[in-house]
C-alpha cells in the first residue's frame, strides 16, 4: 500500500468498527461508535502535528513543554462527515470547522456540490477532511479540489471504511494527501456501495432511509 495511506490496526478501532457495521446497531449505537472511532483515529492522524517548545509555570517550577503550532481546520463532507466532527473538536478544541455539501447522484454516482464554507486563512492550516465512507472516491476528490482551489496546501483525509477503488482514485487525483482509513473493504457493488461496508452512512447516522 502507498505510504500516504494509513490503515488502522489498533485493537479498539477494529473492535468498534465491527460493532458499527452490525446491521442491528441502533441509530444511537451507530452515532456513538462513529464518534468513538473518529476520536481514536483523530489521535492517530494527528501524530505529526508540528510542535513548538513552550515553558509552563507549574505550582512547583517551570516545565519545558510543547504546544501545537499549526492551526487546524476540520472539514466534514455533508452529511455523514458531521458524525465525526465532535470527536475531532474534542481533541483539538481550537480547530475551526468548514463544511462542504456534496451528495452522490444516485444514477451517475458523480458528486454534486451544494455548499462550501471554509475558515479563513485556509492556506496556513492543517486541513482534516472527514467522511465515514470512501467508495468511488468521487466525493473526496471533489471536496479536496474545492479546498485546494481556496488555497489549502496541507490536507489529510479521514474515513472509517474505504473501498480499494476509492483509495486508488483518491491517491491518483491527490497524491499529496495523507489518507487515514479505519478499514479497507473488499469492493464496490454495481450501485457504488462498499461491500461488506456498513450500508448508507448518512442514513444510519441520522435515521433516514
Ligand atoms: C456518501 C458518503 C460519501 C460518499 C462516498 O454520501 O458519506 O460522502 O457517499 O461515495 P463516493 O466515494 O462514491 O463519492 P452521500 O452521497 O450518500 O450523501 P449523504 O452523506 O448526504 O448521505
Ligand atoms: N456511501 C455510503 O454511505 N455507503 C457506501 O457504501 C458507499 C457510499
Amino acid at each position: 500500500m502507498n505510504e500516504k495511506v494509513h490503515v488502522m490496526d489498533h485493537p479498539l478501532i477494529l473492535h468498534k468498527i465491527s460493532m458499527m457495521r452490525d446491521k442491528d446497531a441502533t441509530v444511537k449505537d451507530f452515532r456513538e461508535l462513529v464518534y468513538e472511532i473518529a476520536l481514536l483515529m483523530g489521535y492517530e492522524s494527528t501524530r505529526d502535528l508540528t510542535l513548538i517548545d513552550k515553558e509552563v509555570q507549574t505550582p512547583m517550577g517551570i516545565a519545558k513543554g510543547k504546544a501545537i503550532v499549526k492551526q487546524v481546520a476540520i472539514v466534514p463532507i455533508l452529511r455523514a462527515g458531521l458524525g465525526m466532527v465532535d470527536a475531532l473538536m474534542s481533541l483539538i478544541p481550537a480547530a475551526k470547522v468548514g463544511h462542504i455539501g456534496l451528495y452522490r447522484d444516485h444514477e451517475t454516482l458523480e458528486p454534486v456540490e451544494y455548499y462550501c464554507k471554509l475558515p479563513p486563512e485556509i492556506e496556513n492550516r492543517q486541513v482534516i477532511v472527514l467522511d465515514p465512507m470512501l467508495a468511488t472516491g468521487g466525493s473526496a476528490i471533489a471536496a479536496i479540489n474545492f479546498i485546494k482551489k481556496r488555497g489549502a496546501k496541507n490536507i489529510k483525509f479521514m474515513c472509517l471504511i474505504a473501498a480499494p477503488e476509492g483509495i486508488k482514485s483518491l491517491t491518483e487525483a491527490h497524491p499529496d494527501v495523507e489518507i487515514y482509513c479505519g478499514a479497507v473493504d473488499e469492493k464496490l457493488n454495481e450501485n457504488g456501495y462498499i461491500v461488506p461496508g456498513l450500508g448508507d452512512a448518512g442514513d444510519r447516522l441520522f435515521g433516514t432511509v
